[in-house]
């Protein structure tokens, strides 16, 4: 299914007549953008003679990289030889004369060949398993912090990152149902989510989880928290079990950013990890929560020694000393995180600090995170398995 991009609505609609009900049109590249980023399918722009080149140029530049599959192809009124060369440069397959269907059909078809043997390429990256091999047993990191805004998707995201700049295989879950992150702060679109998995029921398996995945370029892998309102409630503990079994199959580790609530969902994520890493700030109020998340996860008979702490804004002055923190916690923290304002910057770009400034502070911090989870008492006696049926009991099952 080919997009047209044309400002001119006959130029494109005569463009796009011989795709026939294949083809779809855009008259600007802002659209062109939007359509692209739901659609990571897609494999063939065709640019009208009306589009702009200096746009055309760079909009296959930046593609070359983030997007090889896509193939793009170039119609022009005139063929210029210094056009020719700038087209070839910026990575353009094919630049076709206006008005020239044979030639246009002709491009496209070798334009499709090519991106499809690279768009199979792309999706052989995803990680194997299931049917052929016994598959991993990768490591399931559930971040916690019993109090929102304490850095748990910020430092997921940037953990993330940082793994997979390691070699590892690492798949990212947003389980912060109704107002996940993830998604913005890696720039994924959402075109699959969690709540694709529910048809799956109780069949879930690597073909079907395969098909939640969107990848970012860092080679990490996410499941996205769902988009429209409602779906977070079709999320059952029971589904985020069922896929927390088939991604540790699937990848080497599988990080798990949650709600600031002991939800339904977040017990399941908890029962499965094999770490715990809890997140506080320097407030007392975040300690406070650190404090009460600590007890909980005594009751619910989760051994000790699977928590990790981690302090964020660490270097935050805020009356109240390391002897405090580590008074309130019953432990030594174990790795402080410092207060940049590069951080919300980053957020906003939607590139993580591990991605674009491995060397900041901050990402060294991360980094010290990074060695905890693959630290070697990676698996603490028995996995983390509750002693008790406490939430058993209470849930009434
Ligand atoms: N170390 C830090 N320094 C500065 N700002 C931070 C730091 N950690 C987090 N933030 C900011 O705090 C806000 C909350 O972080 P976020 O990761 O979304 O928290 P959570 O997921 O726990 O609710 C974000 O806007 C982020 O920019
Ligand atoms: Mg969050």
């Amino acid at each position: 299914m080919p997009i047209v991009c044309e400002p001119d609505g006959s130029t494109a609609r005569r463009l796009v007549a011989g795709f026939r009900e294949h083809g779809r049109t855009v008259a600007d590249l802002k659209t062109l953008e939007q359509m692209l980023a739901a659609d990571p399918d897609e494999l063939i722009v065709v640019f009208g003679p009306g589009a702009p080149l200096e746009a055309v140029l760079s909009f296959a530049a930046a593609r070359r990289f983030t997007r090889p599959s896509l193939g793009v192809v170039l119609v022009r009124t005139a063929l210029e030889v210094n056009t020719l060369a700038q087209a070839m440069r910026a990575g353009i397959r094919e630049v076709v004369p206006d008005r020239d269907f044979p030639a246009l059909m002709e491009a496209c078809k070798r334009c499709w060949e090519v991106s499809s043997r690279l768009r199979a390429a792309e999706q052989a990256q995803l990680p194997e398993g299931g049917a052929a091999g016994p598959g991993k047993d990768g490591t399931v990191v559930v971040l916690f912090a019993g109090k929102g805004g304490c850095g748990k998707s910020m430092v997921s995201t940037n953990l993330a990152v940082a793994l997979a700049r390691r070699e590892r295989q690492v798949c990212l879950v947003d389980l912060d149902l109704a107002f996940g992150d993830v998604g913005i702060m890696l720039q994924l679109s959402p075109q699959r989510t969690i709540v694709d998995a529910v048809p799956m029921g109780q069949n879930m398996d690597q073909t079907g989880v395969r098909s939640l995945l969107v990848r970012h370029e860092s080679g990490v892998h996410a499941v996205l928290a769902p988009v429209a309102p409602g779906d977070a409630e079709k999320i059952t503990g029971r589904l985020v079990t069922d896929l927390l079994a088939v991604l540790r199959q699937m990848f080497d580790v599988v990080i798990v950013d949650t709600p600031s609530q002991f939800s339904e969902t977040v017990l399941a994520a908890l029962d499965a990890a094999d770490r715990h890493l809890l997140l506080a700030g320097p407030e007392v109020t975040a300690l406070k929560a650190l404090r009460v998340t600590l007890d909980m996860l005594d009751l619910l008979g989760y051994p000790a020694a699977g928590r990790k702490i981690l302090l964020n804004r660490a270097d935050v002055r805020a009356g109240l000393s390391r002897s405090d923190i580590d008074r309130v916690a019953g432990r030594p923290v174990n790795v402080r995180i410092p207060s940049s304002s590069d951080i919300p910057a980053s957020i906003n770009k939607g590139v993580p600090l591990a991605l674009s400034h491995p060397g900041h502070q901050v990402s060294r911090a991360i980094e010290e995170v990074a060695d905890l989870v693959l630290g070697e008492e990676r698996r603490p006696p028995g996995r983390l398995r509750r002693r008790g049926g406490l939430r058993r009991a209470k849930a009434g099952r």
